[in-house]
């Protein structure tokens, strides 16, 4: 295993089946070479971008080598100063000038992992190449590391400023990577959003000029996610080039996809540089975050695998890294702030009797928090509606026999709060403008250790004394005027709470939520192995939130709950099964009042939660694949060693649709397998009129009669069971046909607008014939 290479000034890093090569010219520059499929280091001549002698106007970095600038050199990070003309990943001011020309020095190989200074980083890498830069003339140094994380076919990068140049400079920019590529017909994949409405995947043709995924929010934001791809115009799920970018980082972040006049695109980024300054006194360092690379040249579902095994892998750490997740029902959806301590000790038995594991108390219990008015800073428990306090409710749910969590919002303080009036300077004064809310709420100072430690103090007290063994740290208030380096202090202040709290409880099972999904990131994904996607809970919504996260990030991290319909945002009435079948592609709960449901709907969650358990292990950790074959259906699937599981989400209905197929990915071609649908009721009063053709009296359908049966019986469709090979699922088998209104029999599915059908598919033991 050559997980790195260097010979005669060549540098080859080796991944599974990746290798990413550069070279130290004859300039003593470090000149990019390739990123891409597995080479030699003997390629490195082919490879190359050839030097050629440039037009009139081109400025040559030595007059001597009219072969030679910088603008025409694909390079490992770009600066200011000396004839390239593209946008630098390194902008400073030392002694008065901008220019820089950073040389090659030397390279140490270190195995395994090295630590950034306040900030999280991945672990369990193989080797890290650790190549030292300077400017000769300045005394600016700068390393660069290269970690190789060979399994998961990722490259991380990152580097290191130090100032030796015997005075203080001021640092403008300092990216983490900076990649030139010199590829044609390139298609962006940024993933972007808005509450509600987080990781909308958005495409964008990469032609001249520059594209920009940023965030200024202070967050990583749900405008849009650090993490993007870069693909060839012509690359599927299944086939086809592609390069994937993303950073362990939770603050304001900046990359830009640039294509120059050559056709050569500059990649690169890392923590934004709008209002960024820092002065750095001689001797004086600063650390970019780490950023994630992968490349595959087997489509978007190849290279989002290499992205969920890093994460699995490389950044969950605490006793759930790997570990199968408890099912959760949340109280937000269900009471919001008005419960008392009898309602939420009834959800949790309606819970426990339908077999969900964890009762989690969201946002109200604290304070004077009977709205998002006031209360944020406080952590006494309100009296009034839970009598005896958290560790009483907390004992009481344990008795059940169900895990005990609780939210919190530790970020964020209001001015209507017991803390607010006794230390109004642990609130971070945005504007001297008077006070700047959002959500009524004003930012804590975490730049200040005071604050660091009153928050550590009382979330750690809160946990420890009753016993909580899942929190959800939800941060609502978005950042508007810090400078950059005031985020980036923010963003440091954060991970050492996180770290002073949770690396010492590993235990404790995190869940990270910003108003759902503003902060979903591998920052975040160090401290909390899962993150809530976003506040909206409509599954045919949630389909394009969880398929774009789903394109960095594994379904393990996606906290995903099934709802009330009608919903109370899109007021969308849906299938129960289909918000079940969208939910269970993630860290699975549910979000609603059990107590105000038909026994019918008890019924069909008992059976949803104990189908979950039974493939929970597939749903959370199997290998996750977009099935990209229909357009009218959104199709994921899961698969592990011993099964796979498909969902197929209808959108629209059609009087006169298509046939139906299902199409499987992953399968061994040769070997026969077994698909079985999941079975559920539909609720009988989706039949209206339809009813009177089956019931030998005529019924009233919209009367209480029909009402009243449908909360306790159900209709079931005819059993889907198929056998194919391997070979036929992949191509695409016809499933039973859909009920087009007329001449209903069992082996018609029923269709209905944003319905769904879940198979799971087993393989076939050729001597008994039976399911494995
Ligand atoms: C945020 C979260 C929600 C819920 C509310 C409570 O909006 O995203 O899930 O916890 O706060 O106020």
């Amino acid at each position: 295993m050559n997980i790195i290479e260097i010979r005669d000034n060549v540098f080859l890093l080796n991944t599974l089946h990746t290798s990413y090569l550069f070279k130290l010219n004859e300039h003593d520059h470090l000149e990019h070479v390739h990123y891409g499929s597995r080479v030699l280091p003997e390629d490195h001549d082919a490879l190359s971008v050839k030097h050629w002698t440039g037009y009139g106007t081109t400025i040559m970095y030595d007059e001597k080598d009219q072969t030679y600038s910088l603008d025409h050199i694909p390079q490992e990070f770009g600066t200011y100063g000396k004839g390239d003309l593209r946008e630098p990943s390194l902008e400073m001011e030392c002694k008065g000038s901008y220019t820089l020309d950073l040389t090659y020095d030397s390279y140490e190989i270190i195995d395994g992992d090295t630590k950034i200074e306040g900030l999280p980083n991945a672990y369990g890498c193989d080797r890290t190449l650790l190549v030292h830069l300077k400017d000769v003339h300045n005394g600016i140094h700068l390393d660069l590391y290269y970690a190789v994380y060979y399994d998961t076919d990722v490259i991380s990068r990152r580097c290191v400023l130090i100032n030796r140049s015997g005075s203080t400079v001021v640092l403008h920019k300092l990216l983490s990577y900076c990649l030139d590529l010199s590829e044609n017909d390139l298609t962006l994949m940024s993933f972007t959003g808005a509450w509600n409405k987080e990781a909308h995947l958005t495409e964008t043709d990469l032609e001249r000029g520059k594209q920009v995924v940023e965030s200024r929010s202070g967050f990583s934001g749900n405008k849009t996610n650090p993490g993007f791809i870069v693909r060839k115009d012509n690359t599927t799920e299944c086939n086809g080039k592609a390069w994937g970018f993303n950073l362990v980082y939770s603050g304001n972040h900046y990359s830009s996809v640039a294509k120059d006049e050559y056709g050569v695109l500059r990649i690169q980024g890392g923590i934004s540089p709008e209002r960024f300054e820092l002065k750095l006194k001689n001797k004086e360092s600063f650390c970019s975050p780490e950023a994630v690379l992968s490349y595959t040249e087997n489509g978007l579902n190849d290279l989002s695998a290499h992205f969920h095994d890093f994460v699995n892998e490389h950044i969950v750490r605490s006793d759930w890294k790997k570990k199968e997740r408890p099912i959760l029902i949340n109280s937000w959806e269900a009471f919001g702030m008005k419960f008392t301590k009898d309602s939420l000790l009834k959800l949790a038995q309606n819970a426990k009797e339908l077999g969900i594991e964890m009762f989690v108390l969201d946002d109200g219990w604290f304070g004077r928090r009977d709205s998002d008015l006031r209360g944020l800073g406080d952590y006494d428990c309100n009296r009034r509606k839970i009598p005896g306090g958290i560790r009483s409710l907390s004992k009481s749910i344990h008795d059940m026999g169900l895990l005990f969590g609780i939210w919190v919002e530790p970020e964020a303080i209001n001015p209507d709060s017991a803390l607010y009036e006794k230390h109004p300077e642990y609130a971070l004064n945005e504007n001297e403008r008077g006070l700047l809310l959002g959500r009524h709420e004003l930012l804590m100072d975490l730049g200040n250790a005071e604050v660091r430690d009153y928050i550590v103090e009382n979330v750690t007290k809160l946990i420890d004394e009753n016993d909580v063994d899942y929190i959800k740290w939800d941060m609502n208030r978005l950042m508007a005027s810090l400078s950059g380096i005031e985020n980036h202090d923010y963003i440091k202040g954060l991970y050492e709470v996180l770290e002073r709290i949770f690396i010492k409880r590993p235990w404790v099972l995190l869940e990270s939520c910003s108003s759902g999904g503003n902060r979903f990131d591998l920052g975040m994904l160090c401290y909390s192995p899962q993150i809530w996607a976003s506040d909206d809970t409509d599954p045919v919504e949630r389909l394009d939130i969880q398929k774009g996260l789903s394109y960095l990030y594994p379904v393990s991290a996606m906290g995903a709950h099934v709802s009330a319909s009608p919903h109370s945002m899109t007021f969308r009435t849906t299938p129960l099964e289909t918000r079940f079948h969208v939910a269970a592609f993630g860290a699975f709960g549910y979000e609603l009042d059990l107590g105000s449901i038909s026994s019918l709907s008890k019924k069909e969650i008992k059976e949803q939660v104990s189908y979950y358990k039974k493939h929970r292990s597939t749903f959370q950790f199997g290998r996750f694949y977009r099935i990209d074959e229909e357009s009218d259906y959104e199709v994921f699937e899961v698969q592990n060693e011993e099964e796979t599981i498909v969902a197929k989400f209808r959108r629209i209905v059609h009087a006169v649709p298509s046939f139906d197929k299902l199409c499987v990915y992953g399968l061994k071609e040769d070997r026969v397998y077994a698909v079985d649908a999941r079975e559920f009721n539909h609720n009988i009063k989706k039949f209206g009129n339809l009813l009177n053709y089956v019931t030998p009296v005529q019924l009233n359908t919209e009367g209480l009669l029909v009402h009243s049966i449908s909360k306790r019986r159900g209709f079931k469709e005819g059993t889907q069971n198929y056998r194919a090979s391997g070979r036929a699922l992949r191509y695409g088998i016809n499933l039973n046909n859909l009920f087009l209104g007329s001449g209903f029999d069992r082996h018609l599915r029923l269709s209905l607008d944003y319905g769904s059908d879940m198979f799971l598919i087993k393989e076939v033991n050729d001597e008994s014939g039976k399911e494995e």
